[in-house]
């Protein structure tokens, strides 16, 4: 009766569902969100849902997150959630492609290429592409009128990623070849190549001609300046290829350019959607609050004075609006949902008596507690303004530690956590604020921004992609400040 009930009282209790398989597949894929707070009233912060098959534990709330983040090597493993999605992507390897030591390794590497120095230097590259873009693309080309963002964020994000982390020959590349095998890519990386990933889609076929032709572009890249190098030649601009090239493993050994060129893939397809969701994200919420982008707007003439002077790397950091609207947005979005570990040995959750076996998933959403009236005032509401209190309860003293990569937040019983937290933290966070703050800035500097006549609320989120995006269409209207200077 127990097991007809879905009972068992060494374990946590699992979701309601009539077929075997299937379980709660639907309910959690239509709505991650509205599926976690239902259970999470019934069942409370730890219960376990079936998704095809598989048993995924999930474990809400800053424990949770706690939980899952800082487990144990030997009791979670991000490499068999993920190897099948990421592999044909990015390439052998790296990242879940290797042992976590080789993984923790590979993001000391991307590290290194991304300091204050490298961002000093990316802010004027992303604010040519943006003033480039605007002001050259057809979209744009009226004193006032509709834009559809899902037709423009992508395109700016990744020529902004490629101009800066990726360098000039890949940026060049999107004018080209490169901009196919990336869509080919893309194509391949999505929420059925996760659940299915042994069923033959069509598509699987153009991911990996495009993946083996993508990496070998990289590695004709690093011969080609290898050979320059050899010539005496300096490096015109130290990129992330530059810097993986002059990395070594922990053991001695130089980084193959089969392994550079994967790690270029991953960083691209890590900082592409999440980057993008967020800013198309950041543009509607502001098209629906025209108080905030005229506050933002005086918050430059405040700082760059009323000719506004160029933005810099350094003068980001003074754009405290700008930076409250990143972390809003984050919060209400958080690109990624659902954060997923395999067990590899029993999990005694604390403070019960549940052991979680090995053959079930772990599943954290730090997005839950995120808009959990718990933790945050008036949850739902888009309101950047509340960052100036920090009104989030933090229920500990943030703890770092040194996964080997440098320092990163062990502490992970914040509510708020958009870029993970543990050995598998972003290392991404301050390049999409680089990216994401100059990008914000150059908008609110050349356009005003509206919602279309009638409507007064975002596009709600369609969950059907791996990253949450608004619904289609996505359309922002938007008005030139200074039309005379297009
Ligand atoms: C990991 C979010 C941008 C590279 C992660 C994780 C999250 C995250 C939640 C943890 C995944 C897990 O624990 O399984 C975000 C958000 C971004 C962003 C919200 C932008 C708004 C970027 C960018 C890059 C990047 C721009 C590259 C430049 C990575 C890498 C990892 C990671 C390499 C490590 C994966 C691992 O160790 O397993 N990111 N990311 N991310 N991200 Fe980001």
């Amino acid at each position: 009766i127990q097991q007809l009930l879905f009972v068992d009282s060494n374990k946590p209790p699992v979701v309601f569902h009539i077929f075997p398989f299937f379980g709660s597949t639907i309910n959690y894929g239509i709505d991650p969100y509205k599926f976690f707070f239902a259970c999470q009233e019934k069942y409370g912060d730890t219960f376990t849902f079936i998704l095809l098959g598989r048993k995924m534990t999930v474990y809400l709330g800053p424990k949770g997150n706690d939980f899952i983040f800082n487990g144990k090597l030997s009791q979670v493993c991000a490499e068999e959630a993920y190897t099948h999605l990421t592999t044909p992507v990015f390439g052998t390897d790296v990242v879940y492609d290797c042992p976590n030591h080789k993984l923790m390794d590979q993001k000391r590497f991307m590290k290194f290429g991304l300091t204050s120095e490298t961002f000093r230097a990316y802010v004027p590259l992303i604010i040519e592409e943006v003033e480039t873009y605007l002001k050259n693309s057809p979209l744009f080309s009226a004193r006032k009128g509709p834009v559809d963002l899902l037709a423009v964020i992508p395109e700016l994000t990744i020529f902004t990623a490629s101009r800066t982390l990726q360098g000039k020959e890949i940026r060049k590349g999107f004018t080209g070849e490169v901009a196919g095998l990336y869509h080919d890519l893309d194509a391949g990386f999505t929420p059925m190549n996760f659940m299915f990933p042994w069923f033959p889609f069509p598509q699987n076929k153009r991911r990996d001609a495009a993946q083996r032709k993508m990496a070998q572009t990289y590695m004709d890249i690093i011969t080609k300046r290898r050979a320059a190098a050899a010539r005496g030649k300096q490096p015109e601009e130290k990129d992330m290829i530059w810097n993986l090239m002059n990395q070594k493993y922990k053991d001695g050994t130089v980084v193959p350019d089969k392994e550079i060129a994967h790690m270029m893939i991953a960083l691209l397809m890590a900082g592409q959607h999440t980057s993008m969701a967020t800013m198309t994200w950041i543009l509607l919420h502001l098209a629906s609050r025209p108080d905030v982008v005229q506050d933002l707007y005086e918050e430059q003439l405040r700082i760059f004075g009323k000719d506004l002077e160029p933005l810099t790397y350094e003068s980001l950091g003074e754009l405290t609006l700008h930076n409250y609207v990143i972390k809003e947005t984050l919060r209400i979005h958080p690109p990624l949902h659902s954060i997923m570990r395999k067990v590899k040995s029993p999990m005694r959750v604390p403070n019960t008596h549940w052991v979680i076996p090995d053959n079930h998933y772990l599943m954290a959403a730090p997005g839950v507690s995120a808009i959990d009236g718990k933790y945050f005032k008036n949850p739902t509401a888009y309101d950047p303004y509340r960052w100036a209190g920090e009104k989030v309860t933090i229920e500990e003293e943030e703890e770092k530690f040194d996964f080997g990569y440098g320092l990163v937040s062990k502490g992970t019983s914040s509510p708020y956590l958009p870029f993970g937290a543990g050995r598998h933290r972003c290392i991404g966070e301050q390049f999409a604020n680089v990216q994401l703050g100059t990008l914000l800035a150059m908008f609110v500097r050349l356009l005003k921004m509206n919602l279309p006549d009638g409507q007064k609320e975002p596009a709600p989120p369609d969950y059907a992609s791996l990253i949450a995006m608004p619904q289609r269409p996505a359309t922002m209207i938007y008005e030139w400040r200074k039309p005379e200077k297009k």
